[in-house]
């Protein structure tokens, strides 16, 4: 399923960046813009102004910029697909999408949710009328407060009450299939997944519910059950707990632990940010979302050999990911504990100074590879060397890396342990003289789209053989049909395809800096096309002249 183009285009068309930024981050107007404290980095006097007539934000002190999109994927942290969604919502479109070859539209997506919905009304009910179920929360500590806040309830022990319940027609009945809750032995009979077990919902990032965790409330195995993979539910990215601990604001850490019950007791002691990976190992996928959003992530497994291998595994999938000011810890606790029981030992306070005292990332690494050599024999320093490096240059050029090769140079007494790596120089920092013509063209029209009617002769254009030659051409044909898009609309009607950084850089050279004093704008541009013009006349004329010789040798060979 996806979202055709033409749709973007019109919605982008409707959508006000003002107003959708502002439904964020208050903005003020100062001049033709709207102003605010940038909320991609730390300052205190506004830098981040969002125009009105571009519909664009851009931001002096970091650089960060985009169009209504861009800011729903890199401030709201959604999905593309949610974001077109969200803002469709806000400006009251209808979101058309478009079969492509490999899934079939999926009108009935809606109603899986809604299914999901209401069948999590039903367990929750269920959990007000059933005293083992009560008893047993209560046996575990569970406030009624923490039981409602993470919406839990309790499926019955039957073979069909969700069944029989919600499955009154051939439809719904299909779609509890799809959902998970009911599921099909070999000789096509169905039944519900979830019987006698705790119910915990498993929401995504906006809140809707996904799927279901089960826990029993007895001995019987297993001793959770989780909804399948859905059209819903992707495993191997979900959080357990995520929705709720965003809910609380903007986060600066999260804190991932194993279990369900982690992430409840935690939040019922007032450690609302935790997460739980539900009971997979932590993914590249999970740390590259968490990594959007915090800064720091604390990883907090048992004291156990299973629970240092699960953070060596962590330390080895974050490496890559340890760019700029972000952090990762460990939490070990101690052998036969889990957060969940410990917490509600030793209280939040103990529990807090554990995350205060959280282990580093690098003094893990170290710590575990010294106990793997013999660190009083040059041996014994030469192989953590060769331990170490591999791990170190996963990590991201910068200042953490140089510090993690220091640190290795002062246990070893080596030097020059330091790796030479090729930095790409960012072309942000480029002026805009230093653009070629063609690039100096796109700023313009990017930035002025009406400037496109001054382009009287675009097939002169087509004919000059430069880099960014196709990107030129297609956007002179893009505005002039879309003359009422500006540069957010245009810049986003290249996501996705070969030229979409390009057209980012380039948005930003001159964003919102000048303003077009009467004329000026059409002068510099004006002068622009007579020089590309030029420059097909030369070659038009170095054509010409090649034809002239060759006649020439061809009458002289005669
Ligand atoms: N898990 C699972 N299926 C299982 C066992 C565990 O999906 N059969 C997942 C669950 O998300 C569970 C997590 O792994 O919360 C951690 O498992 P475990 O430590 O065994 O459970 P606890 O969270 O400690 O559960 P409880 O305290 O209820 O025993
Ligand atoms: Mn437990």
């Amino acid at each position: 399923m996806h979202i055709p183009r033409y749709f973007i285009d019109e919605l982008m068309a409707k959508v006000d960046i003002v107003e959708l930024i502002n439904s964020y981050i208050p903005l003020r107007k100062m001049g033709k813009n709207y102003v605010a404290c940038c909320p991609f980095h730390t300052e205190k006097t506004p830098s981040f102004t969002v125009s009105s007539e571009k519909q664009f934000y851009h931001c002096f002190g970091c650089g960060a910029s985009g169009s209504a999109i861009g800011f729903m994927l890199n401030y709201a942290r959604f999905e593309f697909v949610e974001a077109i969604q969200e803002i469709a919502s806000r400006v009251g479109m209808e979101v058309v999408y478009e079969q492509n070859d490999t899934s079939p539209i999926d009108n009935s997506i809606v109603d899986l949710y809604q299914i999901m919905q209401q069948v999590a009304t039903y367990y929750r009910q269920q959990l007000r009328e059933s005293q083992i179920a009560i008893n047993y929360l209560k046996q575990r500590g569970l406030t009624g407060q923490i039981t409602r806040y993470f919406g839990l309830g309790y499926a019955p022990n039957g073979w069909d009450n969700v069944l029989k319940i919600f499955g009154t027609d051939a439809e719904t009945r299909n779609n509890l299939l799809k959902t998970g809750l009911v599921t099909q032995n070999d000789a096509g009979q169905r039944y519900d997944r979830f019987r006698n077990r705790i119910i915990f919902p498993i929401l995504d990032r906006r809140g809707r519910i996904i799927a279901f965790g089960g826990r029993v409330i007895d001995q019987s195995k297993p001793k959770y059950l989780n909804s399948p993979e859905t059209t819903l539910f992707r495993k191997g990215g979900e959080l357990y707990g995520w929705y709720f601990a965003r809910k609380q604001g903007v986060l600066k850490t999260v804190i991932v632990v194993e279990g369900y019950m982690d992430v409840v007791a935690l939040a019922q002691y007032g450690i609302y940010y935790a997460v739980a990976t539900l009971g997979t190992a932590t993914t590249a996928k999970h740390l590259t979302f968490l990594f959007r959003n915090v800064s720091e992530i604390i990883f907090c497994f048992d004291g156990d050999a299973a629970g240092q291998k699960a953070a060596w595994r962590a330390l080895e999938i974050s490496l890559p990911l340890l760019q700029g000011s972000r952090q990762i810890r460990f939490i070990f606790l101690p052998q036969e504990h889990d957060p969940d029981g410990l917490i509600r030992l030793e209280g939040t306070q103990a529990f807090n100074k554990r995350i205060a005292q959280a282990t580093p990332l690098s003094k893990f690494l170290f710590d575990t590879l010294q106990q793997q050599v013999d660190m009083n024999s040059i041996d014994g320093k030469a192989k953590l060397v060769e331990l170490a490096k591999p791990l170190i240059n996963q990590l991201p050029t910068g200042a953490y890396q140089d510090l993690m090769l220091q640190e290795l140079s002062k246990l070893t007494g080596l030097n020059n342990l330091f790796v030479a790596k090729p930095q790409l120089k960012q072309s942000m920092d480029t002026s805009f003289r230093e653009l070629s013509l063609i690039e100096q063209a796109i700023v313009y029209l990017l930035h002025y789209p009406e400037l496109v009617k001054l382009i009287k002769y675009p097939e002169k254009l087509s004919f000059l053989n430069q880099d960014y030659i196709k990107l030129l051409l297609e956007l002179i044909e893009f505005i002039q049909f879309h003359p009422q898009l500006r540069l957010g609309a245009i810049c986003e009607h290249w996501r996705g395809t070969e030229y979409e950084s390009t057209i980012n850089l380039l948005a930003k050279k001159k964003a919102l800096s000048f303003e077009n004093i009467t004329g000026i704008i059409e002068d510099e541009f004006t002068s622009i096309l007579n020089r590309l013009y030029q420059s097909y006349q030369k070659s038009i004329d170095f054509l010409a002249q090649i034809n002239s010789k060759l006649a020439q040798i061809t009458q002289e060979n005669i």
